[in-house]
């Protein structure tokens, strides 16, 4: 079980910041990263369609062999943790829960904020993550759509992006809260920019960063933790490997290659070919 590989999925090239935490807190692990860039983005699609789309990204990486698996896209863990975590014979994580422990931990105020895709936001989840760790505490939350491509296009040090924050962050600011969750893999990109936004009295909170902790958590409790050696991570894609090379090789700030193309993620499919 210990040589096994981690196995990471999200929607398109955004999980890459999840996977940056990981890889820098477990370097001995090895890491196989499903990116479904044919069907990217999710966060505007209905929960049933997110959900049939995590299951055959989970269907695909288990045929990889792996011993943990983790939701990096906050869509599909909004929408599927709980349906794979029952189907699934391994660990599985989402980068929900390990983001809202993290805020419970440093809201003072009991005010949290949460940015998020629409289907993030509509979906409820973070409120309910933090509620059932403190009841007490006030979520306000609000999608930031356009926080994506902005970040996609290299936009990030644009004043388009402090433009659209200044827009989407105003009501954070008026209602006082003391922390700030970046619920999209995206965001991360932006810290700097929501930071600089939000001022220095809001802690914000990096979902990939306190799922990283969660997954050597759950690794060394289960006993399959890799120590020694040093990991590689490897890189499939169902579209345009090219694009996911450019934009991912920016957001890992290290160049990706060998990325490989999966033709078809519909499980039926590749259980009869294997
Ligand atoms: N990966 C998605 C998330 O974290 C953002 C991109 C998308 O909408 O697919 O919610």
């Amino acid at each position: 079980m210990k040589t096994l590989s981690i196995g990471m999925f999200d929607s398109g090239v955004g999980g890459l910041t999840v996977l940056k935490e990981v890889r820098n807190l477990l370097p001995a692990e090895h890491i196989i990263y499903l990116g479904d860039t044919a069907r990217v983005p999710y966060g505007n699609r209905s929960p049933h369609t997110v959900t049939k789309y995590a299951l055959e990204s989970a269907l695909f990486l288990l045929t990889k062999g792996i011993k943990i698996l983790v939701i990096a896209c906050n869509t599909s863990a909004a929408l599927s943790l709980n349906i794979l975590k029952k189907k699934l014979p391994i660990p599985v994580l989402g980068v929900i829960d390990p983001g809202a422990k993290e805020a419970v931990t440093h809201t003072k105020k009991k005010k949290i904020g949460i940015i998020g895709t629409k289907a993030t936001i509509r979906s409820m989840a973070y409120e309910r993550a933090i509620r059932r760790l403190d009841p007490a505490i006030e979520v306000s939350s609000r999608p930031c759509p356009l926080f994506v491509p902005i970040v996609e296009e290299g936009l990030e040090h644009d004043e388009v992006a402090y433009l659209m924050a200044e827009k989407y962050l105003k009501e954070f600011k008026d209602s006082h809260i003391d922390v700030l969750v970046m619920g999209c893999t995206h965001y991360p990109i932006l810290e700097d920019v929501i930071r600089k936004t939000m001022g220095d009295d809001v802690s914000i909170v990096h979902t990939g960063k306190e799922t990283a902790k969660e997954v050597k958590k759950t690794l060394e409790r289960e006993g399959i933790i890799s120590e020694t050696g040093r990991g590689h991570s490897e890189y499939f894609v169902t579209d345009s490997p090219e694009s996911f090379e450019e934009i991912g090789s920016r957001f890992l700030g290290e160049r990706i290659t060998h990325i490989k193309f999966v033709k078809n993620l519909d499980y039926k499919d590749f259980l009869l070919s294997s």
